[in-house]
């Protein structure tokens, strides 16, 4: 066979097996094969000196010509092969599919409260503190006048950890920790954050929150504890909120209150318009029209020996549920729904 006819069967090959190729990579490697420097185009040139001399001008343009077209031709065979690729995800692209909205987070309904409650408090002057919730039996219990064996333990069923440490049960241990590190009057501080006890059903879990206030200085009266909770409940639930006190017992506080707040349901009457009866017994308050809401009273002196703090000076302490009131102000019966994290509940408090 002449070289020219093998020329000629070699661009033949070339062709169908472009044909034939299935896909961009089976065409590319043809490329190699037929175009390289070694491939079968650059053999069939090397056996140029076979020919007559005056033969080899024809052939060498013939060759050449021959690999510009099958050039061209994996070229197009490629460009065709991408073209599809693309016609092929288009496809699947569905521009009218609805996009996909990124999940946004939200504060947690007790955060939200608890920080409300924060704020009106600093903007009475009270400075925020941070303690450790697992807490010694000093700052927990001695020092809050709780002796070692006193049944006054038993109010608190206590989660004990090795040694003498156990999960603080109140916020109170910062009262001794706040009085501990300013060494003297005045004191006005809060101190927000976890607690814990061996107690779980509808109005109990075994770790909530409390918000702790304290102020220590000379000449602070139960009155100044009545004016600063009126303000605070007053910024929580309305204007016509009102305060009981009723006598009651910490081994910390003397005289010591449970504070009652008006009923934010039936404001105090006990009985709850309903549409078509009239009235009906109020259920949150039980029909009293009172709220229990916190506890609190006039610093013990035995605290503020365990501290070394001058008796002459005076104070009021109170601790409130973080929990409770955030229960009140949305109206909700259950508080173990803080802590199931059930996204339909706690995207309800989305701000
Ligand atoms: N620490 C008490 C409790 O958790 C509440 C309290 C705080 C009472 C401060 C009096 C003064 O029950």
């Amino acid at each position: 066979m002449t070289l020219l006819a093998e020329l000629e069967r070699t661009t033949a090959d070339f062709t169908a097996a472009l044909a034939d190729a299935a896909g961009a990579a089976e065409a590319e490697s043809l490329r190699n094969a037929y175009l390289g420097r070694k491939g079968a185009l650059a053999a069939l040139m090397s056996r140029l000196p076979e020919l007559a001399a005056g033969e080899r001008p024809a052939f060498g343009k013939a060759a050449n010509a021959a690999k510009e077209r099958l050039n061209t031709l994996l070229e197009e065979r490629l460009a065709a092969f991408k073209a599809e690729a693309d016609r092929a995800s288009l496809a699947r692209f569905d521009p009218s599919m609805p996009g996909r909205m990124p999940e946004r987070g939200s504060l947690h309904p007790v955060t939200l409260v608890m920080e409300e409650i924060c704020r009106i408090l600093n903007n009475l002057g009270f400075e925020t503190v941070d303690g450790p919730e697992a807490e010694t039996d000093f700052h927990n219990f001695e020092a809050l006048n709780f002796p070692k064996d006193h049944p006054a333990r038993d109010m608190q069923d206590t989660l004990f950890l090795s040694g003498e440490l156990l999960m603080r049960t109140h916020t109170s241990p910062m009262q001794v920790r706040a009085m501990l590190e300013r060494k003297k009057p005045p004191v006005a501080v809060i101190a927000p954050g976890k607690v814990y006890r061996r107690d779980y059903d509808q109005t109990h879990s075994p770790m909530f929150h409390q918000v702790e206030g304290l102020l220590v200085d000379k000449g602070v009266s139960l009155a100044h504890l009545r004016g600063v909770l009126t303000h605070l409940l007053r910024d929580l639930f309305g204007p016509d909120v009102t305060l009981r006190f009723r006598p009651s017992f910490f081994p910390f506080t003397e005289p010591s209150v449970e504070v009652d707040m008006s009923c934010v349901i039936c404001r105090g009457s006990g009985r709850k318009a309903d549409g078509k009866s009239g009235e009906s017994p109020c259920r949150v308050c039980r029909s009293t029209g009172w709220l229990e809401i916190l506890g609190a009273g006039m610093v013990d002196p035995a605290v503020f020996a365990a501290v070394d703090f001058d008796p002459a000076c005076t104070g009021f302490a109170f601790g409130l549920g973080v929990e409770r009131v955030a229960m009140l102000k949305y109206g909700i019966d259950d508080l173990r729904l803080f802590f199931e994290n059930d996204l339909r509940f706690l995207t309800r408090f989305v701000k």
